[in-house]
């Protein structure tokens, strides 16, 4: 097997953290990961707000408690990554609303993927956190308020080793039209 797909298959979402800090040298080469992205009319919208201590700890507890889902976990993780959009006019806002795309948010997947790829290739465990009050987190973190905030990373070194589970056959996610 191929050292991507060995990576591929071996990523999981990590939810329970060692308490060691993360080098920053490893979330700059996460984030270096991104730099290769492709994007929407090449906009490069993202911005990456690495979140730790004090302000870390207020992010968890004002912007993802929750009844439904809680994020609480999240308290456990030594950093969580912010991955903010920043909005091209003709892309993101005109041209979405006119193809009806959103294409910041294509584009905030991809980036956040080859961040979470990248972390698990040095060893990082990582969590994509969608259910946040993104109001919330922008006030604590100063975004400004015209740029989209779709999600935040957890991440830190992995205390727990998910087992592995059951993922859809490629026949089951993949149909060929080919006229025939
Ligand atoms: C866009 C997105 C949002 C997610 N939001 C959350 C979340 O709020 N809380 C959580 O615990 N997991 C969240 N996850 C993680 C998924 O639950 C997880 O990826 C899925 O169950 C598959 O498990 P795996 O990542 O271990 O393969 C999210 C994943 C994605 C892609």
């Amino acid at each position: 097997m191929s050292a991507f797909m060995d990576l591929v298959q071996k990523r999981r979402s990590i939810r329970d953290y060692r308490p060691d800090p993360v080098p920053r040298e490893m979330i700059e080469s996460c984030v270096e990961a991104v730099r290769f992205a492709p994007s929407a009319s090449d906009t490069r919208g993202w911005r990456f707000f690495v979140v730790e201590g004090d302000v870390k700890d207020r992010l968890v507890k004002e912007a993802m408690g929750g009844v439904v889902v809680p994020n609480r976990f999240a308290a456990g993780a030594p950093v969580i990554v912010a991955l903010a959009m920043k909005l091209n006019v003709v892309t993101h806002r005109l041209g979405a609303g006119i193809k009806r795309i959103d294409y910041h948010l294509l584009d905030a997947g991809i980036a956040g993927e080859h961040f979470i790829l990248r972390a698990a290739e040095l060893g990082l465990g990582t969590c994509w956190i969608g259910w946040f009050d993104k109001k919330k987190a922008k006030r604590i973190l100063d975004i400004p308020s015209d740029w989209d905030v779709p999600a935040l990373i957890t991440v830190g070194f992995p205390a727990e080793e998910p087992k592995s589970k059951d993922r859809p056959l490629a026949s089951e996610i993949c149909t060929f039209r080919n006229g025939k």
